[in-house]
């Protein structure tokens, strides 16, 4: 069995990341590993925070949501029951979002390398084993955010999406991190096996 691994989902809004996130931890079950989903936004005070923020109530700008998700994922990492403490109990961690969001989307809407320093210079920030990155086109990954009927929230619209999946594909080829695209096209069984099919290596 191999260390306790770090693995994070990443895609625009839509993009089916919760039930590939759920396959995934399935899939990892059943082969014999202990695993524990998580996710950003967390519920702590800071994420609350940003939920508000998110879902348009409390206006604020991206220079103040970049600095609450960064707040957010430092808890996340060290606080109780987070990444850290996860990982040193010998569990695998896997988290819808990580810092990838915070520099395609913030990082779209403000400076971009401060928000890049402060998520990949910090001390208390962990590089994921393995970023997995679900690609879609914005217009099919709004329709089944419509299909949720779920509050639309501020950065919910074709344009916005379309920006921040450029961005994304900017920061992979700029960053030196372990990504692997995969296609989000497709029946959730199809999805999962190419899912699989990039954690495989680390297994
Ligand atoms: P959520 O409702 O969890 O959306 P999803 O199910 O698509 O993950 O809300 C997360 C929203 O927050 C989503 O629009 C992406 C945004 N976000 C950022 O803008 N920056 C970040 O660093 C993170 C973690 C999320």
């Amino acid at each position: 069995m191999s260390k306790p691994l770090f693995i994070v989902f990443e895609g625009i809004d839509g993009c089916g990341k919760s039930t590939q996130l759920r396959m995934l931890c399935d899939k990892l079950t059943t082969i014999g590993r202990s695993v524990v989903a998580t996710a950003e936004p967390t519920d702590s005070k800071t994420g609350r925070m940003l939920r508000e923020a998110l879902s348009g109530k409390d206006a604020r700008s991206a220079t103040e949501m970049a600095a609450l998700f960064t707040l957010d994922r430092i808890h996340h990492n060290v606080g109780a029951g987070g990444i850290a403490e996860t990982l040193a109990a010998g569990k695998d961690m896997i988290s819808d979002r990580y810092y990838y969001s915070s520099l395609a989307y913030q990082g779209s809407l403000t400076d971009y390398e401060w928000v890049r320093r402060m998520n990949c210079d910090c001390p208390d920030i962990r590089k994921p084993d393995l970023c997995i990155f679900l690609d879609m086109e914005p217009k099919a990954a709004l329709a089944r955010v419509g299909k949720r009927g779920e509050v639309t929230e501020i950065y919910e619209k074709e344009e916005t999406l379309t920006l921040f999946r450029k961005t994304f594909h900017r920061v992979f080829a700029s960053l030196d991190d372990n990504v692997a695209v995969v296609d989000a096209d497709g029946t959730p069984d199809e999805v999962a096996a190419r899912v699989f099919a990039a954690v495989s290596p680390l297994l």
